[in-house]
């Protein structure tokens, strides 16, 4: 792994999930275990701060990320019986793994030294949408990836728990940050910036129905989503699945609290839907 993409990574993992979301993490086990049975994915399972994988009432646990390393990481200490049910599959709901981010990066960065302080708008703006078009070209060809991680029927229950606003938030902030860094000689890159954010977002609105809608298939007695859903605002790949499970399912829906960042008085209101 590259070492900017270790970098990028690294901006991802809270320091203090496991204190910060104790609360949250009891509350969403207890909410999970309503529904125990054989088995159950965790999608989106990443290091499992929020679910508390010794307590889940399941024989079998299926643990699905795009990143294998962070699962790993939540089960490494476990006692052996418990690991023993557990299960890792690396999958991404996109197609877009690991590698195809990195190779994202990449071509941004090549081309930014290359340039130096060279750069135009044009220029700027094809760079960052070649290097888009490949991911999309990957999403979209995704449908088989997405049924072969998650069959239909598979499954007693699923938790796909603050994944959806998380499906583009590593290329949004890549970009942004990018555009912050090369604004003093590049002013329009602001700009350029903000029209990748709305292509994101044209991106989520195709892939979150297929994705959220494979994974209610994907459950024999429930499928259980936990999406931010603030008062008076929206958030990005969160809102979509929010609405598509409305239209589509009438679920049953439920609050949490998520105390997101403590010393940063971070919270989210989670809106848990369950279709069963
Ligand atoms: C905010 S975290 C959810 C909390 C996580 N369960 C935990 O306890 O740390 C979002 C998770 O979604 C995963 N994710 C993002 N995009 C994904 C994709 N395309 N396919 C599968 N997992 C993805 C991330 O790797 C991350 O582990």
């Amino acid at each position: 792994m590259t070492e900017i993409f270790r970098q990028l990574k690294e901006k991802f993992i809270m320091k203090n999930a496991r204190e910060d979301w104790k609360d949250y993490r009891e509350a969403l086990t207890a909410l999970v275990n309503e529904f125990a049975g054989e088995s159950i994915a965790v999608i989106g399972a990443g290091r499992c701060n929020d679910i508390e994988l010794a307590e889940l009432r399941f024989d079998r646990i299926t643990l699905i990320d795009v990143d294998a390393a962070a699962m790993r990481e939540a089960v490494n200490d476990l006692p052996a019986e418990i690991r023993g049910k557990i299960n890792l599959t690396e999958a991404s709901l996109t197609g877009i793994t690991e590698q195809d981010m990195e190779a994202f990066c990449r071509q941004i960065l090549d081309f930014l030294s290359e340039r130096g302080r060279d750069l135009s708008a044009d220029t700027f703006d094809a760079v960052l949408n070649n290097a888009l078009d490949r991911l999309f070209e990957k999403a979209l060809l995704a449908g088989q990836m997405l049924t072969d991680a998650i069959p239909k029927a598979h499954y007693d229950v699923i938790l796909c728990n603050g994944v959806c606003s998380q499906l583009f938030s590593m290329v949004l902030f890549f970009v942004r940050s990018v555009a912050h860094s090369v604004a003093s000689v590049l002013p329009e890159a602001i700009k350029i910036a903000e029209r990748v954010e709305k292509r994101l977002s044209g991106m989520n609105e195709r892939l979150i129905p297929d994705i959220t809608g494979t994974i209610a298939a994907g459950a024999k007695k429930a499928a259980i989503y936990g999406n931010e859903d603030p008062e008076n605002a929206q958030v990005e790949g969160a809102h979509q699945s929010i609405r598509f499970l409305r239209e589509t399912f009438e679920p049953e829906e439920r609050i949490l609290q998520w105390n997101f960042n403590a010393a940063e008085q971070v919270k989210y209101r989670m809106r848990i839907q369950i279709v069963n």
